[in-house]
């Protein structure tokens, strides 16, 4: 079968109903927009594995998600959304491009959360935006963009408190959101996350968990994900 959409790390496929997709879990592994690649065996079920366990929690205390239900290892059922083509990104601790855009030192904590927006572009390699853009190139109005932010600092707030129970820093992460197609008023979150798209940090040690270990070759990229699987699988318990 087709899919309807492959990504760099999970693919869709129709199902019988048009307003639900099935969606499945790669063991690839790309950073810096594709110009690094990996397979990384089990990276799929545990990223699936690890998604499924958070849009779970996060629809307990009351975020609407894109989830419908678990099928196997590395699928599961998602409502047919028209995902914006904003990414957003939330963070509490300076890391990554922050660090390289303006000079700020890895680990330094902010007061506040910083909300950015993306152009989600793989050719122009997902640039930074702001909400003027966003209306003129017609990705979402005004009023979207504070939604977007709105709900991406509740989340922030509700997965800060999460990870802080698995004795992990949530330093940054990037979410996805989208129109469901049986109820386009609304915007909710789509796509994943997982190890692939935050970081994560051990709350003790500072040890870095998640996808840099790919990015900044560390070794043991998976015992990270699986540490973080574990962690969250005690916490929800
Ligand atoms: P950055 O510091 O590289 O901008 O990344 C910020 C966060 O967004 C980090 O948790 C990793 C995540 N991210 C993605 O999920 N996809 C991407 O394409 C990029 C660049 C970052």
């Amino acid at each position: 079968m087709e899919p309807l959409y492959e990504g760099k790390a999970k693919r869709l496929f129709a199902t019988e109903d048009p307003d639900i997709l099935r969606m499945e879990y790669k063991d690839d592994a790309t950073a810096f927009n594709a110009q690094k690649k990996a397979q990384f065996e089990n990276k799929g079920k545990l990223n699936k594995s690890i998604t499924l366990l958070i849009y779970k929690m996060l629809e307990e205390r009351g975020i609407e998600t894109h989830i419908v239900k678990d099928v196997d290892e590395v699928n599961i059922l998602v409502k047919k959304v028209d995902i914006l083509l904003v990414e957003v990104i939330v963070r509490n601790i300076a890391a990554g491009s922050f660090c390289k855009r303006v000079g700020v030192e890895e680990g330094t904590p902010f007061k506040e959360p910083i909300v950015e927006f993306s152009y989600k572009s793989d050719e122009l390699g997902d640039p930074l935006i702001n909400t003027d853009y966003a209306r003129e190139l017609g990705l979402a109005t005004p009023e979207e963009c504070a939604e977007l932010k709105r709900q991406a600092l509740e989340i922030n707030k509700v997965q800060k408190e999460f990870f802080a129970k698995c004795g992990l820093k949530l330093v940054d992460f990037k979410i996805e959101f989208g129109r469901p197609s049986d109820d386009p008023s609304k915007i909710i979150l789509a796509d994943e996350v997982s190890p692939d798209t935050c970081r994560l940090w051990d709350m003790e040690t500072g040890e870095k968990l998640d996808k840099d270990r790919f990015r900044q070759d560390l070794g043991g990229v998976m015992e990270g994900y699986a540490e973080i699987l574990e962690r969250i699988k005690n916490a929800t318990t």
